[in-house]
């Protein structure tokens, strides 16, 4: 099973998001079920019994969160755009829940993404072989997105299915945050 851990977005949220959707070349937008802020990509795994319990162990209180701002992978914009997101603020609660369950997985001997934690949700996955003017211009346009403050009471084990229409996420544990 490939497997990672995430934060699901309340539906006004995805609804906000949704509606970003632009014109532009090669663009796959995320549809509804694709939107969430991963926190530990896993990868093709079979030890899902030892996962869920590293994860249920895992100890951080509920906390909101807010997205501002969009911006690109990679960064450049002398490169072609591989994926537009919507930013997400990193308070110090988002990061303990983050190096949390960091440290939960990489103890079981899973590999933490080397770059810094950049929190975001991929609004879109681009296939351009060369830099595009409309991903800069949809950039410019949204760069003072503003949504939340939210809740996040929970954070999720999803497994995830390639296919040609797209990944496909399920939702195979829940995992309660302390209410304060
Ligand atoms: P994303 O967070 O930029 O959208 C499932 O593939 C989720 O894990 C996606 O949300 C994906 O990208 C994220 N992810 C993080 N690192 C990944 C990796 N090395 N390979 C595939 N997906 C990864």
């Amino acid at each position: 099973m490939r497997l990672f851990v995430a934060i699901d977005l309340p539906d006004p949220i995805k609804d906000h998001l949704l509606s970003l959707k632009a014109d532009i070349p090669t663009a796959r937008w995320s549809n509804r079920h694709q939107m969430h802020l991963t926190l530990f990509f896993i990868g093709e795994t079979e030890r899902i019994a030892e996962i869920k319990a590293a994860l249920a162990a895992v100890e951080a209180p509920s906390f909101e969160l807010s997205l501002s701002g969009v911006g690109r992978f990679p960064p450049s914009d002398r490169q072609p755009p591989r994926v537009l997101w919507a930013g997400v603020d990193v308070s110090p609660a988002l990061a303990a829940l983050h190096r949390q369950i960091t440290n939960a997985l990489t103890a079981l001997g899973f590999a933490a993404d080397e770059r810094p934690f950049t929190p975001h949700i991929t609004l879109a996955r681009l296939k351009a072989s060369r830099p595009l003017p409309a991903a800069g211009a949809f950039l410019n346009e949204q760069r003072g997105l503003q949504v939340g403050p939210v809740p996040v009471t929970e954070f999720v084990l999803f497994s995830s299915k390639l296919s040609p229409q797209g990944a496909r996420y399920t939702r195979e544990a829940v995992y309660a945050l302390n209410q304060a």
